[in-house]
């Protein structure tokens, strides 16, 4: 995925919404209680939606004694998109030799047709199943090196170990590439160590809102590359989401260049024939949304 910076006011690529969405599923993902409905109302003139259509969406699951949203992934930067965020399912994942499960052509692992990874968006859409895939392929990389620098290693060393080196190598791409192109001056400095002070969990603003600006900057399409990097096709992301799993083949995919943040989602998207999750990413980005709506407080 690397875009040729074509769009006015963006000179990124694709991979900047991309890494972004990667890194927020291993950060936060507010379950809906599936009962009390903060449904979103479609403007009568909206020119997607029919009048009188509306976007069905529930409330977060809160903790009723502070009520506030529950995080149902863990809120570090720790890979949990790949390992996943309980025991159980990190287990699930690996198999006895410390190398994450795979599935033929060296894939995410599937179960019911689906691609299986730690977290359960992984197949929203092909560029954000592609990192997905290289964070799998790479901990099997480091695996493979550990196992034979160290025969004597036990299989969770192996995984532990690499897990370490993979989780390693995505903080230091996100702190020191990603959020310098997205903060400039503003980004995090240098790591001074472990500050006990801070309080890491993932606020309701955070997740509700504030890095939800990603969803400004989505790429409207995704190119198709064959094996010698000649350009062999072009899809709309409409039609691409949670169509990863079956649409696996040996082309090599690149998103268009990241559009700039403007508040606004892409047209192309808007005209979804999509589920509910779709649709909810197409909400005017630039006013405050039904889920940063539902904590007035
Ligand atoms: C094709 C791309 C994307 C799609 C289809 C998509 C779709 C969605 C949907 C449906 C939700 C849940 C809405 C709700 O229940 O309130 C969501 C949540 C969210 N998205 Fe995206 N998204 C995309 C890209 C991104 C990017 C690029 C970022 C950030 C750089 C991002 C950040 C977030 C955040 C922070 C949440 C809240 C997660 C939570 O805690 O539950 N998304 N997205």
């Amino acid at each position: 995925m690397a875009g040729n910076g074509t769009l006015p006011g963006s000179p990124y690529s694709g991979m900047v919404y991309a890494w972004g969405q990667l890194i927020d599923h291993d950060l936060d993902k507010t379950n809906n209680d599936g009962a009390n409905h903060i449904d979103i109302t479609v403007p009568d003139d909206d020119q997607t939606f029919g009048p009188g259509s509306t976007i069905t969406l529930t409330r977060a699951v809160v903790d009723p004694k502070t009520g506030t949203q529950i995080n149902a992934v863990t809120g570090w930067l720790d890979a949990s998109m790949a390992y996943g965020s309980d025991a159980g399912t990190a287990a699930s994942l690996r198999d006895a030799n410390g190398r994450m499960k795979v599935s033929a052509g060296d894939n995410l692992p599937t179960a019911d047709g689906a691609f299986v990874a730690g977290d359960t968006r992984a197949s929203e859409n092909p560029d954000l199943t592609a990192l997905q895939t290289l964070v799998v392929r790479e901990h099997n990389r480091c695996a493979d090196q550990l196992r034979s620098a160290h025969p004597e290693w036990s299989s969770d060393k192996v995984c532990g170990t690499a897990r370490s080196i993979v989780t390693g190598e995505i903080q230091n791409i996100t702190y020191s590439g990603f959020l310098p192109l997205l903060l400039g001056s503003k980004a995090p400095g240098d790591y001074h160590g472990f500050d006990k002070s801070v309080d890491p969990r993932i606020t309701e603003e955070f997740a509700g809102s504030a890095f939800r600006f990603g969803h400004t900057i989505v790429s409207g399409e995704i190119a198709y590359f064959d094996g010698t990097g000649g350009e062999s096709g072009n899809q709309s992301l409409a039609d691409a989401f949670f169509r990863a799993a079956c649409d696996v083949r040996s082309q090599r995919r690149r998103s268009r260049p990241a559009a700039a943040p403007d508040g606004r989602h892409l047209a192309k998207v808007r005209r979804a024939p999509c589920g509910p999750a779709a649709q909810l990413l197409v909400r005017p980005a630039g006013r405050p949304g039904p889920r940063g709506r539902q904590h007035p407080a």
